[in-house]
């Protein structure tokens, strides 16, 4: 049976429950920010080492400014709040994407989190902040470019956010949507993919445990028989 070294999540969902439940898209987030708490505490649950979250695209630069000064709220509360927690539970928080767009204050407040929890080694938490995936190998390619060194899949892995971490194992995509909005389009080239038809504030340990537990049967072959 495979243990998964590695979960990612797509969180999708959160406006349309906040409508239907509370006639509030931000109050979806803000439900949705729960959820995160909760999935968190499964991950090490089911002794997951790796857990990446979507939580700010690179697209949702377009969405209307309250609705985005929610979200960078919902982000800083999280870092003030609850970062003593992680910590004191064994999780260290890594950061992809390109926080330089990020107030200052959340750039500080993103850096200290990161430098605290560095030796943390029971879940690695990867919240994907200004995160798009084409970006990402573009810069990885200029890079490499500039340093004069081959291209080849290796050196790729190298210079890309995701550097030193495994491939997640496991892709799952809430919010009865079936795409991957340019999030880790390289490092999920061999993922099994879950789409969940649940909107993110409803999905729960069990949904995430199911899908845990199914991905453990199945036989992966790499692209051999
Ligand atoms: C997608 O749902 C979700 C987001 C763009 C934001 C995700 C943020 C959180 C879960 C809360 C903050 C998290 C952290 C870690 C601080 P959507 O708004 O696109 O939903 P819709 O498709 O129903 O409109």
């Amino acid at each position: 049976m495979n243990s998964p070294k590695h979960v990612a999540i797509i969180m999708d969902g959160n406006g349309r429950w906040g409508i239907k439940n509370k006639k509030s898209r931000n109050l979806g987030h803000k439900a949705g920010l729960k959820t995160v708490e909760k999935i968190i505490k499964s991950t090490i649950k089911n002794n997951v080492k790796n857990l990446t979250l979507y939580a700010f695209s690179t697209e949702n630069w377009k969405r209307p400014y309250l609705e985005i000064k929610f979200l960078l709220n919902l982000l800083e509360f999280f870092l003030k709040e609850k970062i003593e927690e992680l910590h004191k539970n064994g999780i260290k928080l890594k950061i992809i994407g390109n926080t330089k767009k990020f107030p200052k204050r959340i750039q500080i407040n993103l850096k200290s989190a990161q430098e605290k929890t560095k030796k943390n080694k029971k879940l690695q938490l990867i919240l994907a902040l200004n995160y798009g995936s084409k970006s990402e190998i573009v810069n990885a390619i200029k890079l490499i470019k500039n340093k004069n060194i081959k291209i080849n899949e290796n050196s790729i892995n190298k210079f890309l956010y995701t550097k030193g971490i495994p491939n997640p194992d496991i892709l799952i995509r809430t919010g009865n949507t079936n795409r991957l909005s340019n999030f880790l389009l390289w490092q999920l080239s061999y993922s099994e993919i879950f789409f969940v038809k649940k909107m993110w504030p409803d999905f729960n340990g069990r949904d995430y445990k199911r899908i845990i537990d199914k991905f453990k049967k199945i036989k992966r072959n790499f692209g051999k028989i």
